[in-house]
């Protein structure tokens, strides 16, 4: 049965509250952003804004149980176009928690030296964090931090090429039965006569041309607008 959550934990340490998304800080007292901070007792919330987040975004748009979109808490992740790490940050809250006592690990890539700034220093405080600076589509680069494959890979990297970059990421990291998430910018894609519409179906053509199986495709439209996140599972 689909559990839609409109108020109540999604999963450990993500909670929702009408249209509100929080997670259970990891460093207490700390904003990432300029993020509200609430006390709850001993555990302090941090809102996560789905307006500056497509995983929050998703998160709130999904008609599947939003916890499928969360990796388990303890797990080895990657993450593809980290950015300034505003969505890591609450990845991490949940994935690794206070001093990373669930054990978890995300690596982070990144082209841009200015993000890596951003993501060393957010990872000096967060263990579990490991910030790589790298071009994603260089998957040699980053290998080394990936002995293992992974259950769940997020790519939003917001350039051209972005659904083969997923597959060939996923092909190569993601574990059998894996999670990925795209996140799809019909811009950032080469021009196609019928717009966005056209460059999202064909993105999806050629999912569907993949060994990967796509399970949902939610629009962020009004959250994030142009994109829409692609749920897939990976092969047997
Ligand atoms: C939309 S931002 C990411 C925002 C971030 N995911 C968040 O929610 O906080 C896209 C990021 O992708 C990075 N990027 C673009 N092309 C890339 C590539 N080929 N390899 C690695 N990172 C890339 C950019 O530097 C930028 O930081």
């Amino acid at each position: 049965m689909v559990k839609r959550t409109t108020s109540g934990s999604i999963a450990w340490g993500v909670m929702r509250q009408g249209r509100g998304l929080w997670t259970r800080n990891a460093v207490k007292g700390e904003r990432v952003r300029d993020e509200r901070l609430r006390k709850d007792g001993k555990i302090e919330w941090r809102s996560w804004n789905p307006r500056s987040s497509k995983l929050g975004a998703a998160i709130i748009r999904t008609s599947e149980d939003p916890g499928i979109l969360l990796p388990s808490p303890g797990s080895n992740v990657l993450y593809i176009g980290a950015g300034h790490g505003t969505t890591i940050s609450h990845l991490h809250d949940h994935l690794c928690g206070v001093e990373n006592h669930h054990g978890g690990t995300i690596v982070a890539v990144d082209l841009s030296s200015r993000c890596m700034r951003d993501l060393i220093s957010l990872a000096e405080k967060r263990p579990g964090l490991i910030p790589v600076l790298a071009d994603a589509r260089k998957l040699d680069d980053y290998s080394v931090f990936l002995t293992n494959r992974v259950p769940w890979i997020l790519q939003d990297v917001s350039q051209a090429g972005q659904v083969e970059l997923m597959l060939s990421v996923c092909d190569r990291f993601l574990d059998s039965e894996g999670i990925a998430l795209l996140s799809l910018k019909a811009a950032s894609e080469r021009w196609k006569d019928g717009g966005d519409k056209a460059r999202f179906s064909d993105a999806e053509a050629r999912i569907s041309e993949s060994k990967m199986t796509l399970m949902e495709r939610i629009d962020l439209r009004g959250l994030e607008d142009q994109h829409v996140m692609y749920v897939l599972r990976g092969p047997k």
